[in-house]
């Protein structure tokens, strides 16, 4: 079980418990926007993804965490998820997403769980993190910007979504970058 404290948040592993608000969350039109493959559609759906999520803790090796983010008093904020890149040798290369509850947005959160998420998977042996949004999206990107992810390129009419071809931006940290920086986040 990863339990991981930052000085306001809990990320951790999943717990049945969880459904409820994972459910109310994938289940927001505005948080996902910007996610259609983790739109859920009733709540078997969610379950089966709390479930896999579950899963992956005992998985030796381990390569995916889907974490609950919560506050210090154990309410339900959102999610960070990290998985190993396939074929990267010694688990060196690791992606990252996340959604947050939109009453809790602009408060940090999203960018004190990363900040998070990052050192604790630099300290595990990844050398590299990597991470993308559509170039729409400035929230996510203010995000990875706050946490010293550089931007690494534009991919120019990357991604179909909602009817449209639109650009997909990608960042990436590496870890002396990341070990380097005199403030890390937060
Ligand atoms: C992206 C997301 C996780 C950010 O969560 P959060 O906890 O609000 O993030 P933070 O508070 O740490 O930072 C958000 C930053 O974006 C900025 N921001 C938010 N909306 C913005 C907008 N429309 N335009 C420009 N900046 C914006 C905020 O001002 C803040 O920056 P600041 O601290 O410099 O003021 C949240 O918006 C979310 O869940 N979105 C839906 C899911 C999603 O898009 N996930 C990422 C998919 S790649």
């Amino acid at each position: 079980m990863i339990i991981i404290e930052t000085p306001r948040l809990i990320l951790r592993d999943h717990i049945s418990e969880d459904l409820e608000p994972l459910h109310a969350t994938l289940t927001n039109p505005a948080v996902v926007w910007y996610l259609p493959a983790m739109r859920m559609e009733d709540v078997e759906q969610t379950k089966a993804y709390l479930i896999s999520s579950m899963r992956d803790i005992d998985a030796a090796p381990r390569t995916r965490y889907n974490l609950a983010v919560t506050d210090r008093d154990g309410l339900y904020l959102g999610e960070i998820g990290l998985h190993y890149i396939d074929g990267t040798p010694d688990d060196a290369h690791c992606g990252m997403g996340y959604f947050m509850r939109p009453e809790y947005w602009n408060r940090d959160y999203a960018t004190e769980a990363a900040g998070a998420v990052a050192r604790f998977i630099f300290e595990n042996g990844a050398s590299r993190l990597s991470a993308s949004c559509l170039a729409e999206n400035l929230a996510s990107r203010r995000v990875l910007e706050k946490c010293g992810f550089t931007q690494e390129g534009l991919l120019k009419n990357h991604t179909w979504h909602e009817g449209e071809w639109k650009d997909c931006a990608v960042y990436r940290l590496l870890k002396d970058e990341f070990i380097g920086r005199k403030r890390l986040v937060p």
